[in-house]
């Protein structure tokens, strides 16, 4: 993926937005059906699945490192070489990734918690208010100053979205009847919608704290990784470089180093070594994706074994319940991980948080067809709001 990357003359930037849309709308959708079909003593853990995305998003990320555009032939010692340097040798860059992988970890596993204790359609809503804890770390953190008009218009987004939703009964209880307890008269209400009618035990407190926690981390994890991925890669100096003369100070010095050839010296540095090779600019983003899957699979483990579900993975096993529409998730949550560091590389952190809001939009939009959703007053001007917000944010 290069900088000037574009698919039918749409650059990247609003290409990754438009993907993250549809992602996002599928992931609340299938997610949500996953956890409130089945009885509690057959879900899926969700600290498991969590894993297995990270492992998948890595899995994929080094795929992608592979075939980046590169000088030369594409070989796996060439591969191998790169993730020692990125990974190992610079492992004061790597550390730096901890921090947003600990907080995307506990955020992942909370918006897990917040899906299964709230309807899809308050969940994405409430979620929404990730928009102004990101402003505000943006601000905090990259020192952004947001002028009037970007601050008008994500508070116009925010009463746009509130605008959407607040008619709980016109809308909420049509769009969200799919995926609460709500029972559809209609025709088309389906097995699917039968198996998640009948899901009890859901806390909408729990719910709600879920999601008020999510939105701090989600904000603060963006904007962190925002930071990591667009200042320079501070690399450490090499000890000697080519153009040293290690002689100069022969005569004043019997250590054995200073004796030796200068070319040894680029040899015996594995930094020099690699000097030719290095991952092109492009591809440092999959790099910086590696670096902080490492970090969230090891915490992720340690939730799973010591927190959380240790006992149950022991007895169950990690796997239990799982079916095709986890997989489903996994992978979706996956390619929603990978979008999203496109996003904050190529947009930001700010413009990402419009373009979920428009995909509640969509999602309302597709339960009109399905479900009988209907169109009320209220539901447009929040819509035409969060489209008009979104431009103005553009400008
Ligand atoms: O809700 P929010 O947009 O903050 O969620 C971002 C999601 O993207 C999280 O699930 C996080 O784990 C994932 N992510 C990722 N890799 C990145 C950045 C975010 O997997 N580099």
């Amino acid at each position: 993926v290069t900088e000037a990357f574009s698919l039918w003359g749409i650059p990247i930037k609003y290409l990754s937005l438009l993907v993250l849309v549809v992602q996002n709308s599928a992931l609340i959708l299938v997610m949500r059906y996953t956890r409130a079909s089945v009885p509690e003593d057959q879900l899926y853990l969700a600290s498991t699945a969590v894993v297995m995305s990270e492992v998948m998003k890595a899995l994929v990320c080094i795929t992608l490192l592979y075939f980046a555009p590169a000088p030369g032939k594409r070989t796996l010692k060439k591969l191998v070489n790169n993730l020692n340097r990125e990974l190992i040798l610079q492992w004061r860059e790597t550390l730096k990734l901890a921090i947003p992988a600990g907080l995307y970890l506990i955020q992942n596993n909370l918006q897990y918690l917040a899906v299964s204790n709230l309807d899809a359609a308050t969940f994405q809503v409430t979620y929404q208010l990730k928009i102004l804890t990101t402003a505000f770390f943006s601000v905090l953190i990259l020192r952004r100053s947001l002028n009037k008009m970007k601050w008008i218009s994500i508070t116009l987004l925010t009463i746009g979205i509130a605008l959407v939703v607040l008619p709980r009964n016109a809308t909420l209880s049509s769009f969200g009847s799919f995926l609460t307890q709500t029972t559809l008269s209609d025709d088309r209400s389906d097995d699917m919608t039968d198996a998640v009618d009948n899901v009890g035990n859901q806390s909408n407190v729990k719910g709600y704290v879920a999601v008020l926690l999510a939105c701090f981390l989600s904000g603060l994890a963006g904007v962190y990784f925002e930071k990591i991925l667009k200042s320079p890669v501070v690399k450490p100096q090499p000890k000697y470089t080519r153009f040293q003369s290690v002689n100069t100070d022969k005569e004043n010095s019997d250590d054995a180093t200073s004796r030796k050839s200068s070319v040894e010296l680029d040899q015996e540095d594995p930094l020099n070594a690699m000097e030719d090779e290095g991952v092109p600019q492009s591809a440092q983003v999959w790099v910086r994706n590696i670096q902080m899957s490492m970090f969230s699979l090891l915490f992720g483990l340690v939730f799973v074994v010591a927190l959380q579900d240790g006992r149950k993975v022991v007895t169950e096993g990690f796997f239990a319940h799982y079916n095709a529409l986890t997989w489903l998730v996994i992978s979706i949550q996956a390619i929603g991980g990978l979008i999203v560091a496109l996003v904050v590389k190529y947009a930001d952190n700010i413009l990402k948080g419009f373009a979920t809001s428009i995909s509640i939009i969509l999602s309302m939009l597709v339960s009109v067809w399905l479900f009988n959703f209907i169109i009320s007053g209220p539901f447009v001007l929040g819509a035409a709001l969060v489209i008009f917000a979104t431009r103005l944010y553009g400008m």
